[in-house]
């Protein structure tokens, strides 16, 4: 198949266009970056800026699915502009591909987006699947909502629209993991807030097999891409801590201070949710790792890392 990718060039990215290429795929792929554009065989960048609705049409030949991962970081401070950029940079996008989609003659089916966790009510003992029509007010709740409508779009074009709400990616090269490995290795690791907020992760592996289950099976609907079992503060940074056969002698980080150290942005770090991964499973996908002790030591053990 020919799938073009947005955010091609971020953690899960990267990632993906190696095991899509792996398998036989050819990959387009959209970069805001000149410096950025490449082509190589079966890989072939193209231009575009969402913010300013300019795309490289060209883009679009001959692709059967498109893969949306571009989305400014979310782990930088939430001012009012950053906010907007947030929003945007997922919502223009897709408004620009579906532009591109509706305009052009071509032969796409499917239209697969990453989406958030955040959509889902905080939660420690009940578990929430995709049929929840319960529903958190937050501010990534709502970038959530407009991100998931904004994909539902291309239903109209008569696409097939996949969403994977994405837990915390587990990788030992970007996203949440490095930040918090950084401090324990330097013998400063601590729990935060009391350590039992739930985090719902899955392991960069899986979740770039669950891309490619949802291409290869033309999946629609809405999955939740976490592993079967969630973890807490506690356990996660107890795990990491003995991956790397470091102590954990700190108190714990009360939630105000990372609040004055972080903002709201501190919401990353104490919300908590219970999120069932079964659909998935139903659908025929295996998942690799669903203990996090092996997830961690899978990408920090010292033989392997650091
Ligand atoms: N990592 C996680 O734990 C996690 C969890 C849940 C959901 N997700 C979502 O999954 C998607 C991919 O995540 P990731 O971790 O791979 O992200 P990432 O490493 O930050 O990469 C995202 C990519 O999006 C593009 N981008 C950045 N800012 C942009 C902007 N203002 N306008 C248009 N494109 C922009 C960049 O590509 P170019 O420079 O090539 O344009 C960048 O490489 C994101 O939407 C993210 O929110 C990630």
């Amino acid at each position: 198949m020919k799938i073009l990718i947005t955010g091609a060039t971020g953690l899960i990215g990267t990632e993906l266009v190696k095991a899509l290429l792996a398998k036989g795929h050819t990959i387009n792929y959209l970069t805001t970056s000149v410096s950025k554009i490449e082509s190589k065989p079966n890989y072939h960048g193209f231009y575009w800026n969402p913010q300013q609705s300019k795309i490289d049409e060209n883009c679009i030949f001959g692709v059967d699915v498109i893969v949306h991962l571009a989305g400014a970081n979310i782990a930088k401070r939430w001012t009012n502009a950053y906010k907007q950029e947030i929003i945007e940079s997922r919502t223009l996008a897709s408004e620009l591909l579906y532009n591109l989609v509706k305009k052009n003659p071509n032969q796409v089916k499917q239209f697969v987006s990453a989406s958030g966790t955040a959509i889902y009510p905080e939660s420690f003992d009940k578990v929430y699947d995709e049929n929840s029509t319960e529903t958190e007010d937050s501010f990534l709740s709502n970038v959530v909502k407009k991100w998931e409508q904004s994909a539902d779009r291309f239903q109209v074009l008569g696409l097939k629209v996949c969403k994977l709400r994405t837990g915390i990616v587990l990788s030992n090269l970007g996203g949440a993991l490095p930040e918090m490995v950084k401090p324990i290795k330097m013998g400063f690791g601590s729990v935060m807030g009391n350590g039992k907020q739930l985090q719902s992760w899955i392991h960069i592996y899986d979740l770039v097999a669950m891309f490619s289950f949802a291409i290869e099976n033309q999946l629609k609907g809405v999955y939740n891409a976490v592993s079967p079992n969630p973890t807490n503060n506690l356990d996660l940074t107890t795990v990491i801590a003995k991956a790397l056969k470091k102590p954990l002698f700190l108190p714990n980080i009360p939630e105000f201070v990372m609040k004055l150290l972080l903002g709201e942005m501190s919401y990353l770090l104490f919300s908590s949710k219970n999120l069932s991964s079964q659909k998935i499973i139903d659908e025929g996908f295996q998942f690799q790792f669903i203990n996090i002790k092996e997830a961690i030591e899978d990408l920090y053990s010292l033989k392997k890392c650091c």
